[in-house]
């Protein structure tokens, strides 16, 4: 038997990373917190990662072929938490976050542990959301520490979504 209590249970069981992506394309870059994502090939390097459909991040993912994926230290759910509401950049910075510009043109945070780029290979539809799968096309790592994970803001993105 399954119900959507059970559904739930196990969906908010599932072990996540939190991230900063980010993403340039048709005239204007943006970030995102981020958790749907998971390494899905190791010859080429690749990611997938599942950006909300009809949103500008999907939208800015599809018209310029590119994400970044920023890897965040446990301790910085605050800096996190300013991509929980759309941002795009409006000047040098983004959200108050100053970053630098990958290969791919998105933004790199300098305050991250390190980032990938991604060029994406294919893009699926996934109920409300769309999954891009990106090679991994560049890398930096600036500096060690302790990643930041889903659990540890006490957040949930997943389950069952409350429309109530
Ligand atoms: C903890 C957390 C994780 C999130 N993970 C994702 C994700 O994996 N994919 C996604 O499209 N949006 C995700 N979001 C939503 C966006 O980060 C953010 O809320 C969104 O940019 C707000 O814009 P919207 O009003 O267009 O949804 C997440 C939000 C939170 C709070």
């Amino acid at each position: 038997m399954d119900d959507d209590d059970d559904r739930a249970r196990v969906l908010h069981g599932l072990g996540y990373g939190l991230y900063v992506a980010t993403a340039a394309g048709g005239g204007t870059r943006c970030g995102w917190a981020a958790t749907w994502l998971m390494q899905c090939s190791f010859d080429p390097p690749a990611v997938a990662i599942a950006a909300r459909r009809d949103s500008t991040r999907a939208a800015t993912i599809a018209a310029g072929g590119v994400f970044a994926v920023n890897l965040m230290e446990r301790g910085q759910q605050d800096l996190v938490s300013r991509f929980y509401a759309p941002v795009e950049e409006t000047g040098p910075d983004l959200a108050g976050v100053a970053f630098t510009l990958g290969d791919t043109g998105c933004p790199l945070l300098d305050d991250g542990l390190g980032a990938i780029e991604c060029r994406v290979t294919d893009s699926v539809p996934g109920g409300d959301h769309t999954i891009f799968v990106g090679d991994v096309v560049a890398a930096r790592w600036l500096r060690d520490g302790v990643p930041l994970t889903l659990r540890d803001t006490g957040l949930d993105y997943g389950g069952l979504e409350d429309t109530s």
